[in-house]
């Protein structure tokens, strides 16, 4: 089975959108995938998601229940074959993080939607409603990648 966790910084904003989109197409496309999200940092450990997420998540059709933030741990890299930042910054953290020899994909996740010309989720935290609309959209986009690719490994 295919296991995917989505980082960010806070996970509050965009990786729990991730985890919440990328969990009902999976289920919709019939995939058994073991989905997850974590921050980089650690200054929300234990919070809901940004309610301003939720709302944009949620007037989408996806939901975001049950889901608490966790700070990514070393651990993951033998927990997850896809490991996916929303941007650069939290790539190149992820990528000190990672034990040598890592064989699974650690990227970006915009880059499984290789005809959008954003290439990083951009943080929704300190803007308006649009943003947090922005980053359900480009979720979107590059969700139907990842299903294609993880339905031809699985
Ligand atoms: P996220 O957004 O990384 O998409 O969850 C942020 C959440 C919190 C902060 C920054 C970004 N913060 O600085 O507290």
């Amino acid at each position: 089975m295919s296991s995917v966790l989505f980082v960010c910084l806070g996970n509050i904003c965009r990786s729990p959108t991730a985890e919440a989109i990328f969990r009902k197409r999976a289920s919709e496309a019939g995939l058994d995938v073991v989905i997850d999200s974590a921050g980089t940092g650690g200054w929300h450990v234990g919070a809901t998601p940004d309610s301003r997420s939720v709302a944009a998540g949620e007037a989408a059709g996806y939901s975001f229940a049950g889901q608490a933030a966790r700070k990514v741990e070393r651990t993951d890299f033998a927990k997850f074959d896809y490991i996916l930042a929303m941007d650069r910054e939290n790539l190149r953290n992820l990528q000190t993080l990672a034990p040598e020899g890592y064989s699974g994909h650690l990227g970006l996740f915009l880059d499984f939607a290789p005809n959008q010309s954003i290439r990083e989720v951009p943080d929704p935290y300190y803007g308006g409603q649009d943003g947090f609309k922005q980053v359900v959209y480009l979720i979107e986009q590059a969700s139907e990648g990842l299903i294609n690719r993880v339905s031809e490994h699985s």
